[in-house]
């Protein structure tokens, strides 16, 4: 027996998503120390001190069941939202709500819409669900930020069949963004059974003038689904907490399909405080101001061709085919993120990192370039 024939059509098809490589994995595989890992887009401070000892409380506690619904975790995220606390539906990680989306809103015989390029977890929360993916070509450079999603050709594609759009923005890994006015007129624009999904994990990073909190949008977009995460400039990746601002009809539809304990209480604990954590938030964010004007200023140096980005990321082109480079860094120790699988073979994504964690990349991608 194949058990590959029992699985479901769109399980068959699919590719697991590929996470970047542990320092551990490559300390092992290469027999090298010191390994440092740029390739997840994680904070590189870490946790603020607030969140760890938030979760250290919550850990003694923790033969209980967390809070199902993470009453106090939404309540507080209602507050900084100002919507209802029952618009708030909370996730293990936004991945989570991404994935409760697509089986509330999708199946066979309905389709999404996403750009090329666009964050992985759309086709494989699409495909899982059996639904159809259409995929709309990303700007090429003459009218908007090349390989940045592209608002007319995506809403080319919207039709009667469609459920669901989805945006990243800013996009990973592009990192390119979408501006208030051209989203907005996108957004209300929509047929009424279109859901609008906007991906904002990267939204805390963002200094862009034009760039929006959409979640202020929701009083009069009632078909918008905003997720935000605590994985990225809260420094809290690892203990998996994200969560969409929607209307309470919308949350309470996700909330159907929701695991009962999705968050755990150390995450949810952690999450709270971090909320808090106003300095903590305030230092990553400008750390990542500084490392991105870095990595930059490397690349220009280097005269590599890189794609301005809103994140804490950014992607730089290899001069040969960057599977070759990014063997070649691994040799070195540093970990960035092949692309290959968005679409983009000769290009790399590199996180921000530490100060110093951005240099020694520079200089040995300077070293092992062609
Ligand atoms: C655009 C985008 N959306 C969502 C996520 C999911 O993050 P998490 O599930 O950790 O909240 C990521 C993580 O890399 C991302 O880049």
């Amino acid at each position: 027996m194949h058990y590959d024939e029992l699985a479901v059509p769109g399980v068959r098809a699919l590719q697991p998503y590929q996470p970047g490589m542990p320092i551990a994995e490559l300390e092992r595989r290469y027999g090298i120390r010191n390994a440092i890992k740029l390739a997840s887009n994680e904070n590189p401070l870490g946790a603020g001190h607030l969140a760890l000892a938030a979760a250290r409380q919550a850990l003694a506690d923790c033969a209980r069941y967390p809070e199902g619904s993470g009453y106090l975790l939404c309540t507080r995220l209602a507050t900084l939202h100002g919507v209802a606390p029952d618009a708030i539906t909370p996730g293990n990680g936004s991945n989570d709500v991404l994935d409760m989306i697509t089986r509330v809103f999708l199946g066979p015989g309905v389709e999404a819409v996403y750009s090329q390029h666009a964050f992985a977890v759309y086709p494989i929360a699409v495909q899982a669900v059996g639904a159809t993916a259409r995929v709309a070509p990303a700007h090429d450079g003459s009218r908007g930020p090349a390989y940045g999603h592209d608002l007319a050709a995506m809403r080319s594609l919207v039709g009667p069949a469609t459920r669901v759009v989805f945006i990243a923005n800013p996009n990973n890994p592009t990192g390119t963004w979408l501006g208030e006015k051209e989203l907005h007129d996108f957004v209300t624009g929509l047929p009424d059974h279109v859901m609008v999904v906007i991906d904002e994990a990267y939204f805390e990073y963002v200094t862009a003038a034009d760039y929006p909190d959409t979640t202020r949008w929701l009083a009069d977009c009632p078909n918008l689904i905003v997720t935000r995460t605590f994985s990225k400039a809260y420094g809290l990746a690892g203990l998996r907490a994200g969560y969409s601002v929607s209307s309470p009809e919308v949350a309470q539809l996700l909330n159907r399909v929701r695991q009962p304990f999705n968050v755990n209480s150390i995450a949810q604990a952690a999450a709270l405080a971090a909320l808090d954590d106003v300095a903590h938030l305030e230092s990553s964010t400008r750390l990542n101001q500084i490392g991105i004007g870095q990595l930059v200023s490397g690349f220009q140096r280097l005269d590599l061709s890189y794609i301005d980005s809103a994140g804490n990321f950014v992607v730089f082109e290899t001069r040969g085919p960057a599977a070759e480079c990014y063997e070649r860094l691994l040799r070195e120790g540093v970990i960035v993120r092949p692309i290959a699988n968005y679409g983009m073979p000769n290009h790399l994504r590199v996180t921000v990192g530490l100060p110093e964690e951005n240099a020694r990349f520079l200089a040995v991608l300077e070293k092992v370039l062609v």
